[in-house]
């Protein structure tokens, strides 16, 4: 038997990979947007719709970062709505370990998971700057180091309160008057360095139990953190030699909490370029880079590196003679990519020396190092790679990041799932109606 590819959609998100100028793309806060996305993942048989989420704007050089789509609803908000147009599509939120509360997160999962029918999934992030945590008041309170204890002891009194009321505590009886068969459930009693809370949970125990838990950091604590607990991991390793070392990696972690290997999916971010044929989806992709850097965001990208305004600089000429600012001050605030540039020198060098080699202008160069086309060609093309690199263990599926919203996935769900589907490696129908059961996951006793 072949393994079974899993399938996500995730609206597209708050970076340029989003091409919200495109003139068939549509808007980001209305919910027909939201609900058109999640209604053709669901016709296509994927197994979530996902959703991700930032605590705080970005911004660069003291201004919102508006190249990119800003301003995004709640998310808790945007999936209740949607599990009331939706009937079998799990639903993942991204909600923080570090500015949140596990009373009020885990109110808010079991409850939506009640409103759904067992369809919940929240993806565990850590994200604790300073700069996010001012929306808190909070500040900079969480050492970089201790993001993973906190999320760990987060989703541990989290799984205390889930599992605080057992599956039959409500009666209901109206001819005996007996609503609850104890009137001790959901007590609770939890203190460890981040937690000292004690009370009773008031969500009775969901469907799924608790929800279906994903993870998406990508460090030595993160991916640990992920084999504890988590049942999916949303990587950024898809390609077949990243992508194997990267599954290994944490499904060989599993036996130490005594964890089959099937009892955590991984799921690597994927974009993807259809066309009639495979050079036609070439020549498309081409197009779509150009259009998710445009000049003004290759000058944006480059001032993140090099620390320095270089609104002066033409898109078109050469990369920057004088070299990155590696004082504290980073000009932008609130990106991810800032963090990932561990040594700005040495990665200028490297740009300059491929842009000489090259003769790439910054928007050249821009539109090269930050390349994220994971898959491109005819449907049967995508189809073939895609369930290679399950079947190779480079990924147990994907999580789709279609870069026009709201109907980006439409394409993909008419041409490449069906033939997925005719090569018995992608369901035709749900097995079930839970998440779980689209994850192949048990309900935890
Ligand atoms: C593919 C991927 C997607 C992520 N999405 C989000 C997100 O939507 N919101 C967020 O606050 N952090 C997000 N993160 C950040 C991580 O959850 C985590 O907080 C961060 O990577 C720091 O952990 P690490 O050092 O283990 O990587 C994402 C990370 C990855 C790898």
């Amino acid at each position: 038997m072949p393994k079974q590819v899993h399938l996500a959609a995730h609206f597209p998100g708050v970076n340029n990979t989003t091409v919200w100028s495109d003139p068939r793309a549509g808007s980001h806060i209305e919910f027909d947007s939201f609900v058109k996305l999640a209604q053709t993942a669901e016709r296509a048989k994927f197994d979530f719709f996902f959703l991700a989420e930032g605590l705080r704007l970005r911004e660069q050089g003291v201004q919102i970062y508006d190249l990119d789509v800003v301003g995004r609803p709640d998310t808790f908000t945007v999936l209740a709505a949607l599990a009331a147009v939706t009937t079998h599509l799990g639903l993942a939120g991204t909600i923080n370990s570090t500015f949140n509360e596990p009373y009020e997160v885990a109110r808010q999962f079991a409850s939506l998971d009640h409103l759904s029918d067992g369809r919940a999934a929240w993806n565990v992030v850590t994200s604790w700057d300073a700069f996010t945590g001012e929306n808190f008041r909070r500040g900079g309170f969480l050492a970089e180091g201790d993001r993973y204890t906190r999320a760990t002891q987060f989703l541990a009194t989290a799984a205390e309160l889930f599992d605080s009321w057992p599956a039959d505590a409500v009666v209901a009886d109206k001819t005996s008057g007996v609503f609850l068969r104890d009137g001790s459930v959901g007590g609770f009693q939890h203190t460890d360095q981040h937690f000292d809370i004690a009370g009773r949970f008031n969500v009775p125990r969901s469907p799924q139990g608790r929800p279906v838990i994903l993870q998406a950091g990508d460090s030595d604590g993160g991916r640990e953190f992920a084999a504890a607990t988590a049942d999916a991991i949303f990587s950024r390793h898809g390609t077949l030699v990243e992508g194997q070392k990267f599954y290994e990696d944490v499904k060989r972690r599993l036996p130490a909490y005594g964890r089959t290997r099937d009892s955590l999916k991984v799921l690597p971010a994927a974009t993807f370029i259809l066309g009639d044929t495979d050079a036609d989806a070439q020549e498309k992709a081409a197009v779509v880079r150009r259009q998710q850097v445009s000049g003004a965001t290759a000058i944006k990208l480059l001032e993140q590196l090099w620390n320095r305004d270089l609104s002066g600089y033409d898109p078109d000429g050469p990369l920057p003679e004088i070299d990155p600012d590696v004082s504290d001050s980073h000009i932008a605030k609130g990106r991810a990519s800032v963090r990932m540039h561990r040594d700005p020198i040495a990665t200028a060098n490297e740009w300059r020396a491929r842009a000489e080699a090259e003769k790439l202008s910054i928007r050249d160069l821009i539109v090269e190092v930050t390349n994220r086309q994971t898959f491109i060609g005819a449907p049967a093309t995508v189809a073939t790679e895609i369930n290679d690199l399950v079947q190779q263990d480079a990924a147990d599926g994907f999580i789709l990041v279609p870069h026009v919203t709201p109907d980006g996935l439409d394409e993909f769900a008419d041409t490449v799932v069906p033939l997925l589907q005719e090569r018995g490696v992608f369901r035709t129908e749900y097995s079930g109606p839970t998440l779980r059961d689209h994850l192949g996951l048990e309900v935890p006793a």
